[in-house]
């Protein structure tokens, strides 16, 4: 299935990228197909309304701020956070029909911008460790991967990839995987594994250890339909959690978002090296996965694709992804037939 082709995804929560990159200006983004454009307003709060002025269609990412206002390049009419035209500088008197450009639920969470297109059904993902106190955040990533999400998601659960993908950054050269323990949500899953992990020389730096081999404790919370946060603990008591959210621009591209939560401090290791050593690891999974098909068959009986025991995180996220949009439309249905009774 392609992405824009399930409309309840539009039902969760987005995080496009962080919020330290709004500036001055407003900022264009395609979220699920669809041409947004957020800004910030004099409180420093994010709005995204659609790219598309209701005068004559101008791309209002085009246009300036003013006054918290976003201001069309056409012809200057301006609008607020709720997308209420506020000001049509040709027109002295007020108008009587109110004049909107479509407007998004937006917010900020965790230093990142959040965007819900539709009425959202769940609320932004908790982050459980993000205030735990002697964890400091580190924001990694914030680009764009020619690949769909769900391929991301499932490869970061792909306990059977390292040993070929990672093999010169930390994968074991042992290819039989350490498959995971998997306690079934809701809302996702939580996976719990040990797998051994090779130190060559950058993994050493940013994990602050001499070991050549390490066994880590890892214990990935999966949220459909693309989050994760992945808590990795090490014999030396450092944690590393990543949390990532794939963000599906449209079919074919996703907006990668990664930052990390340590118990370290940038005296032990540094923010750069850090983030070095992640950028080798996940450019290593971008070459392979923007490789791979943007259709991922969602249903096991379309035999498109041949399985093994590690690809279960994954096709139980599409099984997640699936009855979870089928609950959605079931009860959005049930309220509309109510509604009509
Ligand atoms: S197209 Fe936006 S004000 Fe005219
Ligand atoms: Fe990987």
């Amino acid at each position: 299935m392609l992405m824009t082709q399930e409309p309840m995804l539009r039902r969760f929560w987005h995080c496009l990228f962080p919020v330290s990159d709004l500036t001055e200006k407003p900022r264009a983004f395609r979220l699920l197909g669809e041409d947004i454009v957020v800004w910030k307003d004099l409180d420093g709060k994010p709005h995204a309304v659609q790219d598309r002025c209701p005068h004559r269609t101008a791309k209002l990412s085009l246009g300036t701020l003013d006054n918290g206002h976003i201001v069309c390049p056409y012809h200057g009419w301006a609008f607020d956070g709720d997308g209420a035209c506020k000001l049509i500088p040709q027109e002295t008197t007020v108008r009587q029909r109110a004049i909107h450009v479509r407007a998004y639920h937006c917010a900020e969470r965790y230093g990142q911008v959040w965007v819900c297109l539709d009425e959202p059904a769940f609320d932004i993902p908790l982050i459980e460790p993000y205030r735990r106190p002697g964890f400091r955040q580190v924001f990694e990533f914030s680009e764009d991967w020619a690949c769909t999400p769900l391929r991301i998601m499932e490869n970061e659960f792909d306990a059977a990839h390292l040993s070929f993908v990672h093999a010169t950054s930390f994968g074991s050269t042992d290819p039989i995987p350490n498959l995971p323990s998997i306690e079934i949500l809701d809302d996702g899953f939580i996976a719990r594994s040990r797998p051994a992990v090779r130190n060559p020389e950058g993994q050493r730096v940013a994990l602050h250890t001499t070991e050549d081999t390490t066994f880590r404790m890892t214990t990935g919370r999966y949220y459909v339909p693309f989050f994760r946060v992945t808590e990795i603990a090490y014999p030396n008591g450092l944690k590393n959690i990543l949390v990532t959210a794939l963000t599906p621009i449209d079919d074919r591209n996703t907006r990668f978002n990664q930052f990390v939560l340590r118990n370290d401090t940038e005296e032990e290791v540094s923010t750069e090296q850090v983030i070095a050593f992640d950028r080798m690891v996940t450019l290593e999974d971008k070459a392979i996965l923007e490789s791979t098909d943007p259709d991922v068959p969602f249903d096991n009986s379309e035999g498109e694709e041949e399985h093994m025991a590690s690809d279960r995180p994954g096709l139980l996220m599409r099984k997640l992804v699936r009855s979870v949009c089928d609950d959605l439309r079931k009860s959005a249905t049930k309220e509309t037939e109510l509604a009509g009774a």
